[in-house]
């Protein structure tokens, strides 16, 4: 049978027929209405000539393609059984070509959008079931379970998805970076040969893939066909994107696995990872459209996210309920919600030298216990948050010294920010730390965990530690659920779909510098809805870079996003407490609308000017920032356009202030400013757009638009 999955403008078309792997005839823009035999001629059309020199039948890619379909491109699977095991060597060789026999397909008329099919190679003893999902939005997710139905384990090297585009997607965006300089964007053509993205790092890393697209050249935020892929996986991963000199041309991902590092027991199974596949012929926003809506229908809060002061560049170590006392009453002044105190609370934690691990409450800090501080924060009107890392251990610990045997690879291996992984795969390791933890939880009135992994694991098995990391977090969640969690990584190091399953705030980047937030925000938010970034209003001068901003764009960055401060706002001017007192409340104003509307990035015409935006469901609401990055190409910018508006309706535009003024390089604002406002069709908006004050570079200005009632 063919099987035609459609949603909101995406079709997907699976080839179950005959006895081979399925393949996915179609992945892209719906395809209309199709019967029966209007799928059997659109497979026929799939079908390619014979090449001279290529194997005698046509090409055709499978779902998992292999060497043993004639595939010489990169193998979707690699499964390996011991020569010397009790197969020997003759299954090895059955495994290095597989073939695979198509067993059975479930499609339930009760769910439609889910399409399973088993496949097995009875020589090698192998099954691999394939689930595919396509989701309300058109988001396509797939994995694949790997069954050892053989007698000796089964060693697995790759289990990946493996999705054709067309050979028009010539042109590839995925992300690099560093740490406090997450998400960079990187492009390239993509030529004969495969373009392949490992990450290595036992997390997800600050130079992360993240998202590979590959598109018709030149796609941009709000236009071009685009294909992409990403791995909802938190520890190592491949992503790839290839052109074979054959023609086809295929995005692969998955979980990484090091030689030797996985093997399936006899009679057991691997489930891999879900690979989220998301395609769109509007741009990178159109990813989006489809992303953000299905991260959001899977949440684990249905609270709106409270406004937050962290303590940490504000007073890093130096904790005490004296030394915060400034700090909560400007937090109760200025609206915040919730508290949080950082790094430094628990035993012996002076500096990051020492003490992660010992997860109980440091006397010397605070010598009655947290109590007092969480009942003057809950007395001032907020929630309490503490940070943690519970994956990680100092060798200057009581844990360390009492279980050595609990720290991850061998004595002597390097240490990272001073710290060594706790292998929570040890016996006993994992549930320790639970105990500590719920402890905590139960003990304290705390609201939010923020969890943080502050290196790399070089050494072990990422796939265990990562599998028993989730473990925890699950666990915890089961007994504390009513507990919000961020996943913090040293900044953006663990930001993936697979984290998001668990958590609900991630920290894209330790920086708090606005001119490097603004990237960081508008990529991250591919794939994230806004309101899962932690987004903090830093003091003046970036503790990370040294740059000094202004207030008003530190507001206007921090605007979208899950914002915070984190500034110690007891050292703040009494001026500056009145406008981060605006501030808070014109965010508190507008949160339904940042935090459930459409985003919308506009392709620059000026490369320093960035124009985003957030537009309400309805398209009756909508707040645009347009900052300047950098010197202005022209003494006259662009104007700007605001895409993503009803085209038909009008809207009153006005500029939103946030209570701190904003640097400009003009002689007069533009004429309709002495207005205060101005109105406008949503299709001159976006093809014509506004005039906005000339801004001094790093300075951003707001707008609000609202429709008017017809
Ligand atoms: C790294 C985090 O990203 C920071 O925000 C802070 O929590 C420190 N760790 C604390 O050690």
């Amino acid at each position: 049978m063919i099987h035609y999955l459609r949603a909101a403008g995406v079709s997907i078309v699976v080839d179950t027929r005959g006895t081979g792997v399925p393949a996915v005839l179609h992945w892209g823009r719906d395809l209309g209405a199709l019967d029966g035999p209007a799928l059997e001629s659109l497979a026929l059309t799939t079908v390619p000539a014979v090449a001279y020199s290529s194997i005698d039948e046509p090409l055709r890619l499978s779902s998992l393609p292999t060497f043993g379909e004639g595939w010489s491109g990169r193998p979707a699977v690699q499964l390996f059984r011991d020569a010397a095991g009790p197969d020997g060597p003759a299954s090895s060789r059955a495994l290095a070509a597989p073939r695979f026999e198509l067993v059975a397909v479930r499609r339930d008329p009760d769910a439609p959008a889910r399409l399973v099919w088993e496949v097995a190679d009875a020589e090698a003893s192998v099954a691999v079931i394939t689930e595919l999902e396509l989701t309300e939005t058109g988001v396509l997710r797939m994995r694949h379970v790997v069954e050892n139905r053989g007698v000796g384990p089964l060693g697995v090297g790759r289990v990946a998805v493996v999705l054709p585009v067309p050979p028009r997607a010539a042109e590839l965006l995925d992300f690099s970076g560093l740490w406090s300089h997450e998400r960079r964007p990187v492009r390239r053509r993509l030529e004969h040969g495969v373009h392949a993205r490992e990450g290595r790092h036992g997390r997800r890393g600050h130079d992360d893939a993240f998202l590979l697209v590959a598109g018709m050249p030149g796609f941009g935020f709000r236009s071009g066909e685009v294909w992409a892929m990403h791995v909802a996986w938190s520890g190592d991963t491949e992503l790839w994107a290839e052109r074979s000199a054959l023609g086809p041309a295929t995005l692969g991902g998955g979980e990484l696995l090091a030689p030797g590092e996985l093997s399936i027991p006899s009679g057991g199974r691997h489930i891999t990872p879900w690979v989220v596949g998301v395609t769109s012929h509007a741009g990178l926003d159109g990813l989006s459209e489809r992303l953000h809506p299905w991260v959001r229908s899977r949440s684990t809060i249905a609270r709106e996210r409270p406004v937050v002061l962290n303590t940490w560049e504000a007073v890093y170590f130096d904790q005490s309920l004296d030394r915060l006392e400034p700090l909560i009453a400007a937090a109760e002044r200025v609206g915040v919600e919730r508290f949080v105190l950082d790094d430094g609370w628990f035993h012996g934690r002076r500096d990051d030298r020492r003490a992660l691990g010992d997860w109980t409450v440091d006397t010397a800090t605070w010598p009655d216990g947290l109590r007092p501080l969480i009942e003057r924060v809950h007395e001032a009107g907020m929630d309490f948050g503490i940070w943690v890392e519970p994956e990680m251990v100092n060798l200057d610990s009581d844990l360390a010294r009492a279980h050595p045997d609990w720290v991850l690879g061998r004595p002597g291996d390097p240490a990272w920010r001073h710290q060594h992984v706790l292998d929570l795969t040890a016996p006993g390791a994992a549930d320790h730390v639970f105990a500590r933890l719920d402890a905590l939880l139960s003990e304290h009135d705390i609201a939010y965990l923020k969890w943080d992994l502050n290196r790399d694991l070089l050494g072990g098995s990422a796939h265990a530690q990562t599998t028993a990391a989730y473990g925890l977090i699950d666990r915890l969640r089961a007994r504390h659920p009513g507990v919000e969690i961020e996943s913090c990584a040293s900044g953006g190091a663990r930001i993936d779909l697979g984290i998001l399953e668990r958590v609900d705030r991630v920290w894209p980047s330790d920086t708090n510098d606005p001119l490097e937030r603004q990237s960081i925000h508008r990529y991250t938010s591919l794939v994230v809805p806004p309101e899962y970034l932690g987004a903090h209003l830093g003091a003046a001068r970036a503790h990370t870079t040294g740059r000094v901003s202004e207030l008003s764009f530190r507001f206007a960055t921090a605007l979208f996003g899950s914002a915070g401060i984190e500034w110690n706002l007891a050292e703040a001017s009494d001026a500056e407490l009145e406008a981060v007192a605006r501030w808070v409340g014109e965010y508190r104003r507008l949160r339904p609308l940042l935090h459930g509307g459409t985003v919308v990035r506009v392709d620059p015409d000026d490369p320093a000017q960035l124009v985003h935006g957030v537009v309400a469901p309805d398209r009756s609401h909508a707040v645009f920032s347009v900052a300047m990055l950098g010197t202005a190409r022209s003494a006259l910018p662009p104007s700007v356009r605001i895409p993503g508006l009803d085209p038909d309706r009008r809207y009153v535009v006005r500029p939103l202030e946030l209570g701190a003024p904003v640097r400009t390089v003009q002689v007069a604002d533009p004429p309709w400013f002495a207005v205060g406002s101005l109105e406008s069709t949503g299709r001159i908006l976006a093809e014509v757009g506004i005039p906005a004050p000339l801004l001094a570079p790093e300075n951003a200005t707001l707008f609000e638009l609202t429709a008017v009632m017809s």
